[in-house]
Order: C-alpha cells, then sequence, then structure tokens
C-alpha cells in the first residue's frame, strides 16, 4: 500500500493499543492457528523450529529482550532472560515465560550502562521507520554487549515497506508499519554477521558499541 503518511510505530498509540488488544491471540500468528490457520506458508513451521534451535544454540547470556511481546522466541534463549514491552497484556504473558519482564518503552530502556550481555528483539526492528531505528539502535547501545535481531524475511514479491492493514478475532482492524529484509540486509544495517536466512525469518548480531 502506498502512503504518505509518515510512518510510526514504537511512538504511535494505535500501534500501541493494537498490540495490547492482540496479545492473548499474538502466538496465533506462530502457530498458524485463528485467522493465520488458512495462510499458505509452505515450510513455516519447520523453519520456525529451526530458528528456534538457533536461537537457543547461541552462548548463554543475560539478555534483554526488547519488545518482547509473548517472549514467544525469548525463552529458547539459554541464561537468565528480562523482557520489556509497552503492552501489559503482552508482558503478563512473557512472565510466565522467561526469567522477568516489564512494561517498559523500547526507546526509553530502564537499564543501566552495561547491565546485560545481549540485547534481542524479534519483529521489532523491523517496523520501525529510520527516525525510531536511529533511537532504538542509539538506546541499546547503552546496554552494551550483543544485539541480536530476528525479522520477517522478505520474500519474492514483498515490499520493502507498507502499511499493512490487520485484523483481530473481534473483527477490529488497525494499521501497522512494517518493513521485510534480507538476512544481508538486516545485517549490514546493523553490522554484523548473519545468525539465520531463511524464507520467513532472518536473524543477525552485532556487537554494540557502549554509549554513555
Ligand atoms: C510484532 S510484536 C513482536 C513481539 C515479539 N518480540 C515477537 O517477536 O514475537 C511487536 C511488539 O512491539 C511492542 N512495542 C511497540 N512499541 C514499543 C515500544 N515503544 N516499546 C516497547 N515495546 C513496543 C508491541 O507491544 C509488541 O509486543
Amino acid at each position: 500500500m502506498v502512503s504518505t503518511e509518515r510512518p510510526a510505530f514504537a511512538e504511535d498509540r494505535a500501534t500501541h493499543s493494537y498490540y495490547d488488544r492482540r496479545a492473548h491471540e499474538y502466538d496465533e500468528w506462530y502457530l498458524g492457528e485463528g485467522l493465520f490457520a488458512g495462510r499458505d506458508r509452505p515450510g513455516w513451521h519447520e523453519e520456525l523450529d529451526r530458528l528456534c534451535a538457533a536461537l537457543a544454540a547461541l552462548e548463554p547470556a543475560t539478555t534483554l529482550d526488547v519488545a518482547c511481546g509473548t517472549a514467544f522466541l525469548s525463552r529458547h534463549l539459554a541464561g537468565r532472560v528480562l523482557g520489556v514491552d509497552r503492552s501489559p497484556s503482552m508482558v503478563e504473558i512473557a512472565r510466565e515465560r522467561i526469567d522477568a519482564a516489564a512494561v517498559a518503552d523500547a526507546l526509553a530502556l530502564p537499564v543501566a550502562g552495561a547491565s546485560v550481555q545481549r540485547v534481542f528483539t524479534a519483529h521489532f526492528y523491523g517496523h520501525l521507520p529510520p527516525d525510531e531505528r536511529a533511537r532504538f539502535l542509539a538506546e541499546v547501545g547503552r546496554a552494551g554487549g550483543e544485539l541480536v535481531v530476528v525479522d520477517s524475511a522478505r520474500g519474492p514479491k514483498v515490499p520493502a515497506e507498507t502499511w499493512q492493514d490487520r485484523v483481530l478475532n473481534d473483527g477490529s482492524r488497525h494499521r501497522v508499519f512494517k518493513r521485510y529484509l534480507s538476512a544481508a540486509q538486516l545485517a549490514a544495517e546493523i553490522g554484523g554477521p548473519v545468525v539465520f536466512d531463511g524464507s520467513w525469518f532472518v536473524a543477525a548480531r552485532a556487537p554494540l558499541p557502549r554509549r554513555p
């Protein structure tokens, strides 16, 4: 969809409300249930299993999962995993899956410098327009350690960026800004190697320059 609207995600109130309403049905996207049951996604489940295995194989580390959602992916990471998300409903679910979770803004993280060894983020970075992306990278830079980003792969005929119309189980409609990335593009953007290069998911990791 072509839109002249200024893209926003992390700072967009309508987007926050959408994810909070979606929290209890969010995992249906991963599991291919509910409104996602009819989606034609060849190889999705096998690739998701491989992605989870790749994440589980990363070195154990104290990790902050930023925009953790339900912690569907980060629960597979080895080591102590803490999560933050803007949505109280997401955080409530994440608390059952990882060591701790709290409501917080990804662009103003409640962490002291160098307090975690890894910042992990999934399906968040790829939603951010350039201004929010720059702020996010600067903010996680305060946390130190390394950054691991998981996002949606850009398949054939998939636009690089778009405003998507999303429908929830209650029939409500929402608009969300989203980019799709190749593994190489993601790796180049964050400045490190590819961790996972699939048809549906990509991941890369990069050292975080320690910023005060
Ligand atoms: C697409 S979901 C990804 C959830 C999870 N990381 C995953 O991969 O399954 C995007 C998440 O970003 C969160 N979010 C949006 N803006 C945020 C912000 N400014 N700070 C923290 N979380 C935010 C939403 O509440 C939502 O849980």
